[in-house]
């Protein structure tokens, strides 16, 4: 329902594709993930050495923190061309064989939002990835015959929001899962100069800060944030973004500090004040602000969580002492102490 708000971690419209300006293309012109990246680093370079195909590789983590920018890397240190597709798009088993048998050696196969592949298709997969092989029934019934092609040796990378959900014979078969996690303030900062340089706009550190700190960890919604201030100060300031104008233009783009927009305390607030503080559960939650369960677990929830103004637990998700006091409300009884909610056992974490 929130489709084109400002602060979402999921790629608005065309910018999936309008950002290739801004992505690195190099390991060593990507910034932070520190440790995923010397891993890859190693990992590529034997590979390289071996004159092989990199393992097949898991990426995980929440929308926008860079699982496609990090994939067409690989493909450009292995020298190979890539082919994207996502779980969703691939419907028939044939769809995938005939994605796998156009493949060239070398070429790298990514695919978005894998577990959400379907598992007839997911079937296909293993022997692909194990022996570079599909079997393809032709016929039907007692006629039927398998015929085994055998494929180029190519890298799989599935991206995935939810690794969970991911069958263990398909995880098993990833030699290489990279976790990427919410960046840092200062490496937003450095990726959003870095953008600023490229589209060619003036930025000065305490401008890049404002923005990086209302970025929740996103590398995705840093540039975005900054092309909107970008607008602001060419038409209300200087051209030119500094901290004031940084300031200035996310409080009319109602970002809090922290990088909460409205959606964030419409959550916050159903949460305190529909459930009286929680637990909710997800559906519920989710029917309360209008959006999908998927989305609310995938888009909102890990950096609300993250920031510890709600938890998990597994009668629902509650409201932290930290939320009542974002939104002005007194603090509920016992739920400082730890008291109220001794019930649920262990709060979940992420
Ligand atoms: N643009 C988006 N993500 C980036 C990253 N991690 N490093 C540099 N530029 C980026």
């Amino acid at each position: 329902m929130q489709e084109n708000r400002l602060v979402t971690s999921k790629a608005l419209g065309e910018e999936e594709y309008s950002d290739n300006a801004l992505r690195p293309i190099q390991l060593s012109e990507y910034i932070g993930q520190e440790k995923v990246k010397a891993n890859l680093g190693v990992f590529i370079a034997a590979s390289r050495q071996r004159g092989e195909c990199l393992d097949h590789v898991l990426l995980i983590g929440p929308p926008g923190l860079g699982k496609t920018t990090l994939s067409a890397i690989i493909a450009h240190e292995m020298g190979g061309s890539i082919r994207r597709t996502s779980g969703p798009a691939l419907e028939r088993p044939g769809d995938l064989a005939a994605i796998l048998t156009n493949l060239d050696a070398g070429d790298i196969l990514f695919i978005d939002e894998i577990h959400r592949l379907h598992r007839s298709i997911e079937e296909i997969m293993y022997p692909a990835m194990e022996d570079y092989l599909i079997d393809i029934v032709i016929g039907k019934g007692p006629a039927a015959r398998t015929l085994q092609i055998d494929l180029p040796p190519f890298t799989l990378i599935g991206a995935t929001t939810r690794p969970g959900l991911l069958s263990s014979p398909l995880r098993d078969r990833f030699g290489i899962a990279c976790r990427l996690d919410f960046y840092l303030e200062e490496e937003l900062e450095r990726i959003i100069i870095r953008a600023a340089f490229i589209l060619g706009i003036a930025i000065d550190s305490g401008g890049a800060r404002e923005i990086a700190r209302c970025s929740r960890g996103t590398p995705r919604v840093a540039n975005r944030l900054l092309k909107r201030v970008r607008d602001f100060a060419l038409v209300r300031g200087h051209g030119q973004i500094d901290q004031e104008t940084a300031q200035r233009a996310l409080e009319l783009l109602e970002i809090d500090g922290y990088g909460l927009d409205t959606v964030d305390r419409m959550i916050l607030d159903a949460i305190i004040i529909k459930f009286g503080g929680g637990p909710v559960g997800l559906e519920t939650l989710a029917a309360c602000i209008s959006e999908e369960t998927d989305t609310l677990t995938d888009v909102y929830e890990p950096y609300l969580l993250k920031l510890g103004f709600i938890h998990k637990t597994p009668r629902g998700r509650i409201a932290t002492a930290r939320a009542y006091e974002l939104l002005g409300y007194p603090v509920k009884a016992g739920l400082e102490t730890g008291s109220l909610f001794a019930d649920d056992a262990q709060i979940q974490k992420e």
